[in-house]
């Protein structure tokens, strides 16, 4: 297993969209231990392959991974993953690996039923509410290149990436 690089705003990585997997091999399986290895050393709860600059349509969650005892973890793998159905709103505080010392309230769906398939290519279906759900909407946004911070309103959104990219250059 390897700790990947998790790549931070303004990188133009972010924007990239992530494309179609079709070949379940080992590369892929690899590629995802390794997301839940860095995701797990982040304390994250949920990463995407496009913020380790990997153009392909996955992401790794686990709502479990703040937690001492390892073996309560829950990791969930997603692979092609796809919004079939959404139902409700809410609104909650969002965080992420790639923006760094920010965080911000976001309206997402409610509930979701996701379509996705595994690491071995089986078409799988999952039902979600709660932070489970708002996880895999903000995990699937960074596939096409979407960041939390871009679904602010405008205005606050020119000011929050001008600082953060402020921040990024003072950093370098
Ligand atoms: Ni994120």
């Amino acid at each position: 297993m390897a700790l990947l690089t998790v790549h931070t705003f303004p990188d133009p990585v972010l924007k990239q969209k992530a494309l179609p997997v079709d070949e379940f091999d080992e590369k892929l399986s690899e590629l995802a231990e390794n997301m839940l290895e860095t995701m797990y050393e982040e304390r994250g709860i949920g990463l995407a392959a496009v913020q380790v600059a990997v153009l392909k349509q996955m992401v790794v969650v686990d709502l479990k991974s703040g937690e001492e005892d390892t073996s309560l973890r829950e990791p969930r793998i997603f692979v092609n993953p796809r919004i079939v159905e959404r139902s409700g709103e809410t609104i909650s505080e969002e965080g992420c690996l790639s923006v760094t010392e920010f965080r911000a309230e976001v309206k997402r769906s409610e509930s979701i039923k996701l379509e996705y398939q595994d690491l071995q290519g089986n078409p799988q279906t999952l039902e979600a509410d709660g932070l489970l759900s708002i996880c895999i909407q903000h995990e699937l946004d960074h596939l096409q290149g979407i960041l939390f911070i871009d679904h602010l309103p405008l205005l606050k959104q020119k000011m929050v990436k001008k600082r953060l990219a402020k921040l990024a250059r003072e950093a370098a």
